[in-house]
């Protein structure tokens, strides 16, 4: 294939791990081994593409998104990036060769409150990354500024103000604005609405895939709620203590969701109609990375844990009963799905 081929993944991620060191109570606080908090993930994203990153807090999704963008080294594991027709692994490139790499991957920040610098003119924040990578200046930065503002949906007057005058949305905004002025290959939104009101997030979500659509943006988008997920993301990866539990389409994830975990956290959304929720909620506590049980991680939580389960691990496998010429599209890590593995002790 071309490296032009909009077939050839942007982004290949194999075998990702991350591990933390854990230090001792003691004064001291000495080194006393790791953590492993992402654990063999894989998986690819193409051109236009945006990929839900979904699990609940402390599954590693942070995690996963700081090693793709390296800003955490990853432990083990590629992360095979396109860029200028060739394919690097950012896993293993020095600062000094990720640099020229830097505007082409951005991150959309969690907290529009923090993440703005108080003291800076919007324009100023919109416009601060062309300056730094040198990619922009005089009438051409006003304009791109103007441009992205507009874009963005901010009028020209807010241009001279100050963060503390916007709403939550709107600071989000001016985060988003300041991500895609770089016009990146890859944009990776972690928890980017969560910290908003929801009649606001679902403005913000609506003006991501709007951008999503006028930039061809490919994302990753990181979310620990389905439903917010759902409207923007082609495909969605689930992730349970540190690995991927199940990836599938979205529609395949909201119609046909194979992992019992993806299932709780199907229940676990509030919705309108109590009958549309599925048949048990989520239970217990999300496993400790330090303390992971044994077999399936999440086979403590699970009401459809059976013996098998709590000395093996499933693997990612294709969904068994899928449509012919879809096998593949859609990967589950449960015994459930596992033709050879005996259900009679269930
Ligand atoms: N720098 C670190 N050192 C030790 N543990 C960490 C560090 N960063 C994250 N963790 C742990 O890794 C796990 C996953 O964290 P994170 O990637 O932030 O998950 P998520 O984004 O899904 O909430 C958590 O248990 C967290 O406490
Ligand atoms: S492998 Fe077993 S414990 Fe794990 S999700 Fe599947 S049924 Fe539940
Ligand atoms: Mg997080």
């Amino acid at each position: 294939m071309s490296p032009g081929d909009a077939q050839e993944p942007l982004l290949s991620v194999r075998h990702l791990s991350k591990h933390f060191p854990v230090r001792s109570r003691g004064f001291l606080q000495k080194a006393a081994g790791t953590i492993c908090v992402v654990n063999d993930l894989s998986f690819d994203l193409h051109p236009g593409e945006t990929l839900g990153l979904v699990g609940e807090s402390g599954s590693g999704k942070t995690t996963v998104a700081r090693c793709i963008l390296r800003a955490l080294t990853p432990t083990a594991g590629e992360v095979w990036f396109r860029t200028n027709g060739r394919r690097v692994d950012l896993a293993r490139l020095s600062d000094r060769a990720l640099k020229p790499l830097r505007p082409a991957m951005q991150l959309i920040f969690q907290d529009p409150y923090s993440s703005l610098n108080p003291r800076m003119t919007v324009s100023q924040i919109v416009g601060e990354p062309l300056i730094i990578h040198q990619l922009a200046k005089g009438a051409e930065l006003d304009d791109r500024v103007a441009d992205m503002l507009l874009k963005i949906g901010l009028k020209p007057e807010h241009r001279t103000r100050y963060p503390h005058a916007f709403s939550g949305g709107q600071r989000q905004r001016i985060g988003i604005a300041r991500a895609l002025i770089m016009r990146p290959s890859l944009v990776v939104a972690d928890e980017a609405v969560s910290a908003l009101d929801v009649s606001v997030q679902a403005q913000v979500l609506n003006l991501l895939k709007d951008l999503q659509e006028e930039f061809k943006l490919t994302c990753i988008f990181v979310a620990h709620n389905l439903d917010v997920i759902r409207h923007v993301c082609d495909r969605v990866a689930v992730m349970y203590a540190g690995r991927i539990v199940e990836l599938g389409t979205t529609a395949a994830l909201f119609k046909d969701p194979r992992h019992p975990y993806t299932r709780a956290l199907h229940s676990a959304v509030p919705r309108p109609d109590p009958d549309q929720r599925m048949n048990f909620e989520i239970i217990g506590e999300a496993a400790d990375p330090g303390s992971l049980p044994s077999g399936c991680a999440f086979h403590p939580r699970c009401p459809q844990c059976f013996a098998p389960c709590q000395q093996h691990r499933p693997e990612l496998k294709p969904a068994i009963g899928e449509a012919a010429g879809q096998t593949g599209d859609h990967l589950v890590a449960c015994h459930l799905n596992d033709e050879a593995c005996p259900k009679e002790t269930q």
